[in-house]
């Protein structure tokens, strides 16, 4: 058959959740979670998001690892052999077919941005961006966004060197990246807070991230909170499930999990801290959207002492950061293409890698050329960046929730978490509770209210009754 084919192992339970916190690490953490956090008004989006990543993102986790254990295959194939195995449909195998479109599609704008993240090092390194204010800052932003070729020669490098790793298969490289590098990323972020708590202005950063006023939040931001909460923890496509199809046996589902949304949680936090501060005593605007960790930055960087070191050292960090998520984006769509049988690892990695680089071209236009053109008012890179995180994550999530909560015996999924009947039984109640009812509805509520669907219902209803 063809989805017998024996995927690699991690070396040890320690690789897994270097491998994973690698994953879920990365632009989504230090990109994203500012700037959407600024769109969206901060305090009160902030407390959502925390709301999510708790009631929601780590049940999905603990789910998805756990059939990518069972399943031991792509995302596909895990969730077909699952379903087969406790006698249900097949198109369960339907969840792993969302969750490649949805990488695709997260892979294609992931690239730009991480190219913006490599072109960045590279002004550091040559001494571009020396003392810069604020104005010159968006400029300068501004200048790298509007030319199309700088922007497709970072992408296509980002996904070169992507690719490259994926090619290699995982356990080369992937392994001592994410080994030696990521505490030092943790590091760097840590002394950044510390700088812009002295410098900035904290007290403001402060309350604008953590006291929350309501009257900002919208039902949109609420999907958003919850889209980024999928996206900062790699949920919902199937990357954690791939990563946990080459789990050692013996592995503590609940507790690794947990480690990792601690820190994938602390990592965003941080970032916020290490922005705002910035934001606020230079008096930038916290809405300006994608560009806003680049800007700030760039001016933090520049008012500081040795700002060119650290700054090359910094965007170096977060493109290695953004490569080890990367790779977790790309690696269910190669395992499920090499489990066809026909494809060796290296042709499947550059069937997939070109089809996101060309997606990634669309996207990258719609910084310049084609920015006008729009759906909804949304140009591609939006429509892409919301239709896969906002809509196609949360769903994909509320599909692998359900299927573990309601599909599954409880007894069997029970086991497969490594809980034993007797012992753990508040926990394992807790986590009954917020697999089968709290997670799923959390989710359909949310899907149901942004989309306007909720809208759509009563007036039908109104008419009928
Ligand atoms: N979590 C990563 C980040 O924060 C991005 C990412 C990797 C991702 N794999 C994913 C997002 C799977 C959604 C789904 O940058």
């Amino acid at each position: 058959m063809s989805t017998e084919i024996k995927h690699e192992t991690w070396s040890s339970r320690w690789i897994f959740i270097l491998a994973a916190t690698g994953s879920a690490v990365g632009l989504g953490n230090i990109w994203r979670f500012p700037y959407v956090t600024g769109e969206n008004g901060g305090g009160a989006f902030v407390l959502v998001y925390l709301l999510c990543v708790l009631l929601v993102g780590l049940p999905v986790m603990i789910c998805e690892v756990m059939l990518g254990k069972h399943g031991r295959a792509s995302p596909i194939n895990a969730m077909k052999n699952l379903a087969i195995g406790a006698k249900l449909s097949e198109k369960w195998g339907m969840v792993g077919l969302l969750g490649i479109v949805a990488g695709f599609l997260i892979l294609s704008f992931y690239s730009v941005i991480a190219g913006w993240s490599l072109a960045y090092t590279f002004y550091f390194v040559t001494g571009t961006m020396e003392t810069m204010g604020p104005q010159s800052a968006e400029a300068f932003f501004n200048k790298l966004t509007e030319s199309a070729t700088s922007m497709l020669v970072w992408h296509s490098i980002f996904l070169v060197i992507t690719c490259y790793m994926v090619g290699r298969g995982l356990k080369r490289g992937l392994e001592m990246a994410v080994k030696s590098l990521m505490p030092i990323l943790f590091l760097m972020l840590f002394g950044l807070v510390c700088y812009s708590a002295v410098v900035g202005n904290f007290g403001d950063a402060i309350v604008y991230l953590f006291r929350p006023n309501f009257s900002a939040l919208t039902g949109e931001s609420i999907l958003i909170a919850l889209g980024q909460a999928f996206f900062s923890l790699s949920l919902g496509m199937g990357s954690l499930m791939i990563y946990g199809a080459y789990l050692p046996k013996q592995t503590p589902i609940i507790r690794t999990s947990a480690m990792i949304g601690i820190a994938d949680t602390l990592v965003a936090l941080s970032a916020g801290l290490a922005i705002f501060p910035i934001v606020f005593a230079y008096g930038l605007e916290a809405g300006q959207g994608p560009g806003l960790v680049f800007v700030t930055l760039t001016v933090a960087f520049g008012a500081m002492p040795f700002g060119q070191i650290l700054g090359t050292l910094f965007f170096v960090l977060l493109s290695i950061a953004a490569w080890t998520s990367a790779i977790s984006l790309l690696e269910p769509i190669v395992a499920w293409m090499l489990e066809g049988g026909r494809l060796t690892r290296v042709k499947a990695t550059v069937i997939g890698g070109a089809g996101a680089w060309l997606l990634g071209v669309f996207s990258l236009l719609s910084f310049n050329i084609w920015g006008d053109i729009t759906i909804f008012s949304k140009n591609f890179f939006e429509i892409s960046e919301f239709l896969s995180t906002s809509i196609m994550l949360p769903l994909g999530g509320l599909l692998i929730v359900l299927f573990s909560g309601w599909r599954l015996k409880s007894d069997t999924a029970l086991e497969w978490l490594g809980i034993e009947a007797k012992e753990w039984k508040l926990r394992a109640k807790v986590l009954i509770l917020l697999v089968k009812v709290v997670a799923p509805l959390g989710v359909a509520a949310v899907l149901v209210n942004s989309s306007g669907l909720d809208r759509i219902g009563l007036k039908i209803f109104s008419l009928i009754f």
